[in-house]
């Protein structure tokens, strides 16, 4: 008997899968949004439309029931089990003993949990660690759970009431985003007040990139930055913006203090002295609204700082570091997503969505990017990607 057309139809998808792994490894960043894209069509093609909905339907329950795991630290407790037999796993009574919870709570939540792939079921009530929950226990990563469940839903709540207000208007001021219609203050001026959310937002942030390709690999620092650096000029990098100094310091790692001709500046509204004495980096209080007093720096740098802003707030915030730019010889490196035309990944789309409902800001795709520096009077260098739609660097110059 013939094969059924949706049978030829997975079967076409299934070889479409095949040729993306022959082609490249899959381990690869660059081709590995191709072959999820391909892994996700096949998915659809075999999931009945009515289970897709539902699956949708269930994706806050799953957001809930991993909040619950973190709050009782049931993956930790999993992760570190050093049972003498581990392929037997943590037990359910050994999680109910070491957490406050009760055992038929825990039961429902890692049921949940061991259907989404977070930890393997081995057994009847007991649980084995898997690498996604190796990467969940991670301090940023852990951190980034409670704070998107805590601070981010409450706001999603309250998006349809906050666009009803605005008239379903793409927000075009901070004071539109949903978060400032369900905590009457913007996002940063609401996390100073609540340092319990402030120091998650913190570790996620410095932690959210690990594992990720880093852009001190596929940017060629030397050949871009360091190389041509004046070195009568003192200072290399002023990271503006720059949370805690995490990514001031993996180039200092990188480079060392031989390898980098210059100093190291950190620019936020809470930036700290660094209690390390050796010095990586400098730091400095610095409001972005106001005028740079870093003047002539080898390089400007904006990791997910533009994102947060709708764009007539990013040409102020841009317009401040253009005017400190050396014509010819300063480089403002950003770091943001960078969106394709058509066919914007998941993940990106979604963090559009967030930024807008976080801070009515917004993802921008290369057109977009390059209209922003031009209208402050900056002139594109290139544009890094390394993966479909995800984070890449962008490189601008003054010209005189
Ligand atoms: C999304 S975080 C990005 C942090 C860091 N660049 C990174 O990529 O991990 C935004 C940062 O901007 C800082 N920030 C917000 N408003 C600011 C302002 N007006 N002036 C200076 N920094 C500000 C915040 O304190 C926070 O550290």
């Amino acid at each position: 008997m013939a094969p059924s057309p949706s049978t030829l139809r997975l079967l076409s998808l299934v070889e479409d899968i095949k040729i993306a792994i022959e082609k490249d490894d899959a381990s690869n960043t660059a081709t590995r949004p191709d072959l999820l894209a391909n892994i996700s069509k096949l998915r659809d093609a075999v999931e009945a439309p009515q289970d897709s909905l539902l699956r949708i339907y269930s994706q806050p329950l799953q957001n809930a029931a991993l909040r619950v795991a973190v709050e009782l630290g049931l993956l930790e407790i999993i992760s570190c089990a050093s049972s003498p037999t581990p392929e037997m796993g943590t037990s359910l009574a050994h999680l109910a003993g070491r957490s406050h919870g009760d055992s038929k709570l825990i039961a429902r939540v890692m049921r949940v949990l061991t259907a989404m792939g977070i930890c393997i079921e081995s057994s009847s009530e007991h649980y084995i660690s898997n690498p996604l929950n190796e990467v969940i226990v991670q301090p940023g990563y852990t951190a980034g759970v409670r704070f998107h469940f805590d601070v981010e839903i409450p706001a999603i709540i309250k998006l349809i009431e906050c666009l009803s207000k605005h008239r379903f208007r793409s927000p075009a001021y901070a004071s539109e985003s949903a978060f400032d219609y369900t905590f009457s203050a913007s996002f940063f001026d609401w996390m100073k007040e609540n340092p319990m959310a402030l120091r998650c937002f913190d570790l996620y942030m410095a932690g959210r990139r690990v594992g990720k390709a880093s852009w001190l690999d596929y940017y060629p620092i030397h050949e871009r930055l360091i190389k041509g650096t004046d070195l009568k000029n003192t200072v290399f990098m002023v990271d503006i913006g720059g949370g805690h100094g995490h990514d001031l310091k993996s180039l200092r790692d990188k480079y060392g203090h031989e390898g980098l001709p210059g100093r190291l500046i950190l620019q936020d509204l809470a930036a700290e002295k660094p209690k390390d004495t050796t010095a990586i980096f400098e730091s400095m209080h610095y409001n972005f609204f106001e005028p740079q007093p870093v003047r002539g720096a080898r390089v400007y740098h904006l990791r997910a700082i533009l994102h947060d802003w709708p764009t007539p707030i990013c040409r102020t915030i841009l317009s401040h570091v253009a005017d400190a730019m050396t014509p010819n010889y300063s480089k403002l490196i950003i770091r943001e997503f960078i969106l394709p035309d058509t066919n914007v990944p998941l993940y990106t789309a979604c963090t559009d969505i967030r930024m807008m409902l976080l801070h009515a800001g917004m993802e921008r795709t290369e057109s977009q990017w390059k209209e922003l520096l031009y209208e402050v009077g900056l002139e594109l260098g290139g544009f890094w990607i390394v993966e479909r739609g995800g984070e890449g660097v962008i490189e601008a110059v003054k010209k005189s």
